[in-house]
C-alpha cells in the first residue's frame, strides 16, 4: 500500500510520527510525505520508497496514494478533499480534523470502542475514516465497559481540558503566563516575611493587566480557567459541548442524541492550565443498581488501556492527574462512587492524553486495520 502522509510536522502529526515509528508501522507500507510549504525538500528517514517531499496541494500526487492520512487541519481537508473525490479518487482518507466527522459518508474511528461499526463500514465500502473529538474519545474509552453492556442511560461530563487541545501556540503561551505571574511575585516570594495577600495582589494585577501574554489563548489561563471552549452559536451550548452528544452516538453506531436508543451526553467544557491531558468529572445514571465492585470489574476488563483507580485519597492524587498520565496511552478512571441521588447514580473521574488516544493513536490503528495488522 502507498500511504500519503500530510501534516506530519504539526503537533498531532509529530505525535503520530512518534507512535508510528515506535510501533514500526512504516515497515508495513510505502510512505509518501507531503508538505504545504517545503515541496521538493527531504522527506523523513522513514520514507523508504520516495525520499522527496511532495506538494500537499498536488492532486495528482495525492491521487497516486491508496490511502491518505492527514493531521494538517480542517482548512486543508475542506480545500483538498472535495477536489480529490471530484477527480474520482477512491482511496481511503484518514483524518484527525473535525471537518468531515459528521458527514454521512464518514465513520468516526475509535476501534477499541467501535470496531464493529468500523468493520461494517469497511464492508460497505466506506472510504472516509475520521478521528473523534479528543474529549469524547477519551470519555468513551474510559466508559467502554459500561457502554458495551449498555448500562448507561445518561452521562454528564464536566471537563478540565488542557491547553494542547487549543493548539501548540496556546501551550507556549500558558507557560509564558506562568512565568509572568511568577516574575510579578518573585521578590515577595523570596522574602519569607512577605504577606500572602500582597503576593496574591501582585499576581491578580498581572492576571488582569495588558502585560499578560494572551494573544493566542485570549484570556488568562495560568492561575485561572476559561469556561467556554470553541464556538458560541448563541444557544448557550459551546461548540465543544455540542460535539459530545453528536459524536458519541455516531461513534457508538447509535441513533442521534435524543432519539430512542441514543446515549444522552451532557456537560460543560472548561479549559484549565494543564499541558496535554484532558480530565473529566463524570456523573452517570445507570440502567441498573449494580454493586460497585461489579461496575469496577466491567470497566477494568473493557480494553487494555483503561485502569480502575481505587477511590481513596492517595491513589486518586497519585494516579488520576494530567501530570501522571501525560505522554502515556493509559486511561485511568477513578473516584467511582454511588451518589446520594440514588443507587443508579455513579460518579467517576478520568484522565487521558489528548494527543495520543485523543488524536494520533486512532489514526495509526485505522491504517493497521486497513492492512489487517492491528
Ligand atoms: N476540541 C478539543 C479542545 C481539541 O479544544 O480541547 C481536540 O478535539
Amino acid at each position: 500500500m502507498k500511504v500519503g502522509i500530510v501534516g506530519w510536522r504539526g503537533m498531532v502529526g509529530s505525535v503520530l510520527m512518534q507512535r508510528m515509528s515506535a510501533e514500526k508501522d512504516f515497515e508495513l507500507f510505502d510512505a509518501v510525505f507531503f508538505s504545504t510549504s517545503n515541496a521538493g525538500g527531504d522527506a523523513p528517514q522513514v520514507a523508504r520508497a520516495d525520499r522527496t517531499l511532495k506538494d500537499a496541494s498536488d492532486l495528482k500526487a495525492l491521487a497516486a496514494c491508496d490511502t491518505i492520512v492527514t493531521a494538517q487541519g480542517g482548512d486543508y481537508t475542506n480545500d483538498v478533499f472535495p477536489k480529490l473525490r471530484a477527480a474520482g479518487w477512491k482511496g481511503y482518507w484518514i483524518d484527525a480534523a473535525s471537518a468531515l466527522r459528521m458527514s454521512d459518508d464518514a465513520v468516526i474511528i475509535l476501534d477499541p470502542v467501535n470496531l464493529p461499526v468500523i468493520n461494517d463500514a469497511l464492508a460497505r465500502g466506506v472510504k472516509d475514516y475520521i478521528g473523534s473529538n479528543c474529549t469524547v474519545g477519551l470519555m468513551l474509552l474510559a466508559l467502554d465497559g459500561l457502554l458495551k453492556a449498555d448500562l448507561i442511560e445518561w452521562v454528564s461530563a464536566m471537563t478540565y481540558q488542557a491547553a494542547s487541545g487549543a493548539g501548540a501556540p496556546q501551550m507556549r503561551e500558558l507557560i509564558e503566563q506562568m512565568g509572568q505571574l511568577h516574575s510579578s511575585a518573585r521578590d515577595l516570594l523570596s522574602d519569607p516575611a512577605s504577606a500572602i495577600l500582597e503576593i496574591d495582589h501582585a499576581v491578580s494585577m498581572t492576571l488582569l493587566s495588558d502585560q499578560l501574554p494572551a494573544r493566542s489563548i485570549g484570556a488568562p489561563l495560568a492561575g485561572s480557567l476559561i469556561p467556554w471552549i470553541h464556538t458560541d452559536l448563541g444557544d448557550g451550548i459551546s461548540g465543544e459541548e455540542r460535539k459530545a452528544g453528536a459524536e458519541a452516538n455516531k461513534i457508538l453506531g447509535r441513533p442521534a442524541m435524543g432519539e430512542p436508543g441514543s446515549l444522552i451526553v451532557e456537560g460543560l467544557c472548561v479549559r484549565v492550565g494543564a499541558m496535554r491531558c484532558h480530565s473529566q468529572a463524570l456523573t452517570m445514571k445507570l440502567r441498573a443498581d449494580l454493586p460497585l465492585s461489579e461496575i469496577e470489574k466491567i470497566l477494568a476488563d473493557a480494553n487494555e488501556w483503561v485502569t480502575v483507580i481505587s477511590n481513596n485519597r492517595d491513589d486518586s492524587i497519585r494516579e488520576l492527574s494530567p501530570a501522571k498520565v501525560t505522554g502515556t496511552m493509559s486511561i485511568p478512571i477513578g473516584r467511582l462512587r454511588k451518589l446520594a441521588m440514588g443507587p443508579e447514580y455513579l460518579s467517576a473521574f478520568t484522565v487521558g492524553d489528548q494527543l495520543l488516544w485523543g488524536a494520533a493513536e486512532p489514526l495509526r490503528r485505522m491504517l493497521r486495520l486497513l492492512l489487517n495488522k492491528l
